[in-house]
Formats: C-alpha cells, sequence, structure tokens
C-alpha cells in the first residue's frame, strides 16, 4: 500500500528546511547583502549569478532563469519526484518528522519517471550488491580479498566503497540477472554484460576488483575493474561509456567526498582509486580522481563550486609532475580556486607514501608542506631546463619572472624573486627592474587573468535598466518597458496578497496579459486562491507543475520592487498595459490598410485608415479603454 505525505508534514519541511543550508551543499553560496550568490549548477558560468534568498526562500539564476523553492532545487538538481523531493530536503535539513516509506505522488505533481537510465542504475545496483558479496563472503573471492588485505586495505573500507571482486568466469553476473527476471539487453546498455559475435551474452568483467563508481548525484552508474593476476588486458576496465557513464563528467569519489571537500572547501585531486581510498583512511575524506582521463573541464566545474582550494597530489613520477602541470594550468584558466601541489618524494603516489610513511606524515605533507602553484610551476619550469646551459638559464628566468608577475601580492612577489636570486646569485634590484616591465606588458595585454576585484564587479546583476524601468520614481523609458514592468508589477503584487490579487482582478475586468506566460500565470493563480490556499510564493510554486512558470515566480519574487503599491498605482500599470494593446491595434491597422490598398480593395483600405486615424486620436488623448 502507498500513501500521502500529509500536507501538514510537506508544510513542516518548507517551513523548516533552510534553501540555504540545502543548495549549501551543493554550491558554494558566499553572502551578498540580504542574500546568498553563488555559480549557478544549472548553466555553466565564471561568475556568480545564482542566487539564494533566505527570508523569501527562494532561489533564482539571472542568468539562465532557473528559479523555484527547495524543492523544486532538488527536482530539477537531482531529477527527483515531488514526493522524492520533500524527502530529500527533510533528510539534508535534517527536519525531524516521519515520512511514509511508500509513498505515492500526490496529484498534480509530474510522475515519477522509471527511464532506461534508472533501471540501468538498478541493474548496477544489483551488480554491485554480488560483486561485493563475493570479495567478502566467498571461496571464489578469497585470493582478491587477500590481496586487497596485503595492499594494506581494511575491511572496513571495502564495505564503505562496496568493493567487490568479479570472478574469472563468463556468467556470473549474466545468470544472476537472468534468474531475476531482468532485462539483460539493457544489462548490456548498461555495460555490465556484453554481446559476443554469435550473439551470446557474457560478463563484460572478470577476474577484477571492481570499484563501483558514482555520477555527481551519487548514483551508482558504472564500475571500473582492476586485474588481479596479472593476465591479459588493460589493468582498468571501466564501463563503456554509456548516457550515464561518461568519463568527461565523472569523479571517483565526488559525491560520497561532497561533504568533507565542502566543509574544507578544499579538494584533493588524486589519480587512482587507491589512493582516494587510502587517503580517506588516513583521515583525508575530501579526495577524487577522475577515471584515469586527464582531468577536465566539467571536471573543474563540478568541484570549483563547492571548494575554493585544489590540493594536486598525483604520482611522483614523471607522467604524474606532467600531470599535474597540465590539471594545474586547467584548473588556473578554468576556476578561481587556489592551487597546491603535492610533491610526494621517490615517484610514489599517495597510496604508496601513506603505505611506506604513515597516515600522520601524509597528513603532515598535505597540511604544512604542499607547494604553492606559483612554486610548483615554477620547479616544473626549472626541471625542462638544463641550467648549466646559459642561454637556457636566461630563458628559465624570463619564464620565472612572468609567472612572479601574475602573483597579486607584492610580499608574495618579493618572496620568489629574493629565490630566484638567491638562485642564480643575481641582485634583487636588478629582478625588480626586470620583473617591472614584465608587468607592464601583462597589464597592456588584454588577456590578464582576472583579479578579486572584477569578481565584485561582474557579479551579474538582473539588467540595470530593467530595475531603472520598474522601481524607479522617475518615468519609464519605453512604452515596452512600461507595459512589460507593469505586468511584473502587477503579478508580484498579485502573488504576493490575495486583497492585491482581487483588486487587480476587478481593475483588469477581462483584460489579458500581453505575455502568454503571464496570463497562464494568472490563471493559476486564481485557481490557487479559489481552492482556498493563502498567498505564499513558495507553496504557489509546489501548486505549479510548470518549470518555466515556478522559475517566472522566482525571478518576481527576487526583483527588489516598492513595498506596497496602492490601487492608483495598480491603475497606472494597467493603464500602460491598455496602452500597449492600444498601440498593438494601431499597428495592426496600420498595416491591414496598406495592405488593402496593395490588393485593390480600395474600400477596405479606407475603412482600415479610419480606424487608425480614431485609434490615434483616442491615443493622443491619453484614452486607452479599449
Ligand atoms: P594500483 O596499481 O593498484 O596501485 O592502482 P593505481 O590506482 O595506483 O593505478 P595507476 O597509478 O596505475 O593508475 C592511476 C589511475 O589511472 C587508475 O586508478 C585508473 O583510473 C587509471 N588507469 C590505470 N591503468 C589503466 C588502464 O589500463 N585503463 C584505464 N582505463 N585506466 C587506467
Ligand atoms: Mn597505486
Amino acid at each position: 500500500m502507498t500513501q500521502r505525505i500529509p500536507e501538514e508534514t510537506i508544510e513542516q519541511v518548507r517551513n523548516q528546511a533552510d534553501i540555504v543550508d540545502v543548495i549549501g551543499n551543493y554550491v558554494q553560496l558566499k553572502k551578498q547583502g540580504r542574500n546568498y550568490i553563488g555559480l549557478c549548477p544549472f548553466h555553466g558560468e565564471k561568475t556568480p549569478s545564482f542566487s539564494v534568498s533566505p527570508e523569501k526562500q527562494i532561489f533564482h539564476c539571472f542568468g539562465c532563469g532557473k528559479g523555484g523553492n527547495v524543492f523544486s532545487f532538488l527536482m530539477e538538481h537531482d531529477h527527483l519526484s515531488f514526493v522524492e523531493s520533500v524527502k530529500k530536503a527533510a533528510d539534508l535539513a535534517h527536519v525531524d518528522v516521519t515520512l511514509p516509506e511508500n509513498v505515492a505522488e500526490a496529484e498534480g505533481s509530474a510522475p515519477r519517471v522509471t527511464s532506461e537510465a534508472q533501471k540501468m542504475i538498478e541493474l548496477n545496483q544489483l551488480a554491485a550488491k554480488l560483486y561485493h558479496y563475493l570479495l567478502m563472503e566467498t571461496e571464489e573471492g578469497y585470493k582478491a580479498l587477500q590481496y586487497l588485505k596485503e595492499r594494506g586495505m581494511t575491511e572496513a573500507s571495502m564495505t564503505e566503497f562496496q568493493i567487490g571482486f568479479a570472478p574469472n568466469h563468463h556468467a556470473t553476473v549474466s545468470s544472476f540477472l537472468e534468474k531475476r527476471g531482468a532485462d539483460l539487453d539493457l544489462a548490456v546498455e548498461a555495460g555490465l554484460l556484453t554481446e559476443r559475435e554469435d550473439g551470446s551474452i557474457v560478463d563484460r568483467f572478470r577476474s577484477r576488483i571492481m570499484f563501483p563508481i558514482t555520477d555527481d548525484r551519487g548514483q551508482l552508474v558504472g564500475f571500473s575493474g582492476r586485474l588481479i593476476d596479472q593476465e591479459n588486458g588493460p589493468k582498468y576496465l571501466n564501463t563503456p561509456e554509456t548516457p550515464l557513464f561518461n568519463k568527461r563528467r565523472l569523479l571517483y569519489h565526488f559525491s560520497e567526498g561532497r561533504t568533507d571537500i565542502r566543509r574544507r572547501e578544499e579538494v584533493l585531486l588524486l589519480e587512482g582509486f587507491m589512493d582516494v581510498i587510502s587517503a580517506s583512511d588516513a583521515g583525508l575524506a575530501n579526495g577524487i580522481a577522475s577515471m584515469g582521463t586527464s582531468l577536465t573541464e566539467e571536471h573543474i566545474g563540478l568541484v570549483r563550486r563547492i571548494a575554493n582550494r585544489a590540493v594536486i597530489s598525483y604520482d611522483g613520477d614523471r607522467a604524474g609532475i606532467e600531470a599535474a602541470y597540465k590539471a594545474g594550468l586547467l584548473l588556473e584558466e578554468k576556476s578561481r580556486m587556489e592551487i597546491f601541489v603535492l610533491a610526494l618524494p621517490g615517484g610514489k603516489d599517495p597510496d604508496e607514501f601513506i603505505k611506506e610513511y604513515g597516515a600522520e606524515r601524509f597528513l603532515e605533507v598535505y597540511l604544512h608542506e604542499r607547494m604553492t602553484w606559483t612554486a610548483y610551476k615554477l620547479f616544473y619550469l626549472r626541471k625542462q631546463r638544463n641550467l648549466q646551459n646559459y642561454s637556457e638559464r636566461l630563458q628559465y628566468m624570463d619564464e620565472a619572472l612572468t609567472e612572479i608577475g601574475k602573483l597579486s601580492q607584492a610580499v608574495e612577489r618579493e618572496l620568489y624573486l629574493k629565490q630566484l636570486a638567491d638562485e642564480f646569485e643575481i641582485s634583487i634590484p636588478a629582478l625588480k627592474e626586470q620583473l617591472q616591465q614584465k608587468i607592464v606588458e601583462q597589464k597592456s595585454m588584454p588577456n590578464r587573468a582576472p583579479s578579486e576585484e572584477d569578481f565584485l564587479l561582474d557579479l551579474a546583476p538582473p539588467p540595470d535598466d530593467f530595475y531603472g524601468g520598474l522601481v524607479g520614481t522617475q518615468p519609464v523609458r519605453q512604452t515596452l518597458q512600461a507595459y512589460h514592468a507593469s505586468e511584473y508589477l502587477l503579478m508580484k503584487a498579485m502573488i504576493g496578497s490575495e486583497e492585491a490579487f482581487s483588486a487587480i482582478h476587478q481593475l483588469l475586468d477581462g483584460l489579458n496579459f500581453q505575455h502568454d506566460e503571464f496570463q497562464a500565470l494568472y490563471t493559476h493563480l486564481m485557481a490557487y486562491y479559489l481552492d482556498g490556499n493563502a498567498a505564499d510564493p513558495n507553496r504557489f510554486m509546489d501548486y505549479l507543475t510548470d518549470p518555466t512558470l515556478k522559475n517566472l515566480i522566482s525571478e518576481l519574487v527576487m526583483l527588489e520592487t516598492p513595498e506596497e503599491a496602492t490601487t492608483e498605482e495598480y491603475l497606472d500599470y494597467i493603464n500602460s498595459l491598455k496602452k500597449q494593446i492600444l498601440l498593438d491595434r494601431i499597428k495592426q491597422k496600420e498595416a491591414e490598410a496598406s495592405e488593402k490598398d496593395r490588393l485593390g480593395d480600395h474600400d477596405a483600405a479606407k475603412q482600415a485608415l479610419a480606424e487608425f486615424i480614431s485609434l490615434r486620436q483616442k491615443l493622443a488623448k491619453g484614452d486607452y479603454e479599449l
């Protein structure tokens, strides 16, 4: 039996789950005036135009227009149904309510999509459980279990990370799924099974230690399997690219590490799964790794929303040094995160380092011996050159000064200059002079890195002229703006109070809004009040299913407008709507007259012209009645 979530419970969650708290789990929010701002999770942007209002408990992105309340955020972001979003909000905000286990969707809310994707995730979950069981509990998994233990992995970690084992057999998963009546073709599509040339369907992963991979929402979208005895095949085998499994976007342990990343405002970038697990064991749960690909812009897009700093800890070998440099450059370009690099001695990766020197030593390096990004770049650039050679030495110094010149703090510049001066026995004034020249060159380049000042300036507020038209006591500049502004103000007033709704409804007297979505919202609002609901934009949103209407409401609510308007002002707004309708008609008549004239229908042309003139006269007199 399924039950409904009682309306009072929804109300309780709505009242108690703070939107800043909940969204803060996904977006790093900064206080800015009365609101919080951050980078919009719904579209790519480098400067924040995503605002969250704690007073109104509403979010709105002035960049892409998306908006809503705490529930619509979760529905949109995590692709949840309404009921699921209520549960999740309660969960994230620690609202103490009892929710029925099996809940039916409320009428009117969108039906839950049991899409193929959802089913593929469920197949993955089944397989993960099977793999984990095989590793922990069976004879077949014993060797793999011993191997992991020898490498220092605890059983607790194996359970936490749901590590599993795929035996060297072609039908472990396929027969398991078949017995459960699962759709095997879908399991092929999900990458769990593969179809052979003869048409038979077999397990994709064999003789491998299995790492389940979740996406940024924590959904189990695939696996990576590490060969256990070095047999044939690649060391790691991933789920093939599916609609769900996209390596450019996936980060191992991102969803699980999110809380820690946010808490530290810092993400630890690692290369391998084993590194992530060892770091987590050592107390650093903010570690993530890409799926054997280099770091992508999409990956950065995920982490930069919740972290201010990135600490790169890749393998200490040649390839790792290269990869760290590349990753750092991309981070520098695509985010405003502060970047650090851990240089581990002896070509070790973090997992090996922790095993050899212990967790405490790793934490020490992590906290106190991290290299700044500039220091790392200098180290890297120096490695590229043969410093015994005079001209290469000059080239290195030139490159080093370029990097030092990018620093905004004089103290920092001084520090690196001193190092350079010491290393090459050159006087600091000489270096300074050359640096000064560099800074001048760089300032004149258009592509200089954005500074903190830019950051503050280009916070994207709603366009200025828009507000000028709306809030201003000054006359609205253009008719188009005036009537659009009128629609906004009227709608905002009607959403905010039922009395305003009644008053305006009466004044409108059957007049339609010019924009369809305003008219649609108006119709819904009428139904909402007729149903006996009290004015509450936040509740009204849940009454609607169309996301574009929710976006419109959040925009209206976020707009700073004069507190309350009088009936007279409403009349002014309505007048400007009427004026717009009149203007439209005048245009229409004018077009009609010339069209009829062109067709040779002179009587009709005359008629249209007469109407055109009379409408123009009405307009001139300021009589907008239709
Ligand atoms: P161990 O050797 O068990 O310590 O694993 P590791 O994670 O340290 O492996 P390694 O440093 O060799 O590789 C780092 C990461 O690169 C792995 O975690 C994988 O994500 C990826 N990787 C390594 N080898 C392969 C491969 O053969 N194929 C694919 N697709 N990815 C690989
Ligand atoms: Mn390793």
